[in-house]
């Protein structure tokens, strides 16, 4: 009587927890599924590093794509930037923040010559020319091409992986810095504008 009303209650109530359960797990599942899908979509495009031709790697995101050669016998770094711009198109190495305090490369394309420029980061959001900070360019250009058409320019240079100046990095083979890239918008040939487009990536040398 009393007590069967009692069990009653209980299996009752045990019942609506089991319920309970079942829609908290119906729930966390569908959560999780539903932050894969979000994270899916909202995430960058990214590949690589892959190992590509006579040990070049290749590292792309978005429609950034930056390859790298360290030439051991020159004690260099060789790098090709690739970006969908007709304007400036950038890389840095090794930043504290943002921008700030990084080796970086900067060039651009325009009337078929070809102009980098070695830069360092003065500051999270602004960089200058090592010459100007009484440093020196140590980037040697091999060759640069922009197409109109397909809207992208590509870079090609090459630094010491030691240069001696203050205003840039150190870099030794196998060791994991950060990476900064960034490009212009179209027809930006100069130093100067902000970014269309930046991202960074943590990367082994
Ligand atoms: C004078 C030129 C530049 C200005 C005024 C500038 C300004 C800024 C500002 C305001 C932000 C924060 C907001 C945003 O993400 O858009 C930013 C982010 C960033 N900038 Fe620049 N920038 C300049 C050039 C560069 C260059 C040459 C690079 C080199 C690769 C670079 C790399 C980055 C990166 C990696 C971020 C962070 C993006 C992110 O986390 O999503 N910037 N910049």
């Amino acid at each position: 009587m009393g007590g069967n009303s009692g069990d009653r209650a209980g299996a009752v109530a045990l019942k609506g927890n089991i319920v309970t359960m079942k829609l908290l797990k119906k729930n966390i599942v569908f959560t999780a599924l539903l932050a894969a899908v979000v994270l899916a979509g909202c995430g960058n495009d990214v590949a690589g590093p892959t190992e590509g031709e006579g040990g070049w790697l290749e590292y792309t995101v978005d429609d950034f794509t930056f390859e790298w050669l360290i030439e051991d016998s020159l004690s260099t770094i060789r790098v090709k930037i690739t970006a969908p711009t007709t304007g400036w198109v950038a890389v840095g190495f090794d930043p504290t923040l943002v921008m700030n305090e990084a080796n970086l490369i900067i060039g651009y394309v325009s009337g078929g010559s070809v102009n980098i420029r070695d830069d360092f980061g003065t500051g999270q959001f602004s960089h200058d020319a090592d010459t100007n900070l009484g440093g020196t360019d140590d980037v040697e250009t091999i060759s640069g091409s922009e197409s109109g058409t397909n809207l992208e320019t590509t870079l090609e240079f090459r630094i010491p992986l030691d240069t001696g100046d203050q205003y840039d990095k150190t870099l030794v083979d196998g060791n994991t810095y950060t990476f900064i890239f960034a490009y212009g918008n179209n027809d930006a040939d100069d130093y100067t504008s902000v970014h269309a487009w930046a991202e960074s990536a943590s990367l082994e040398l």
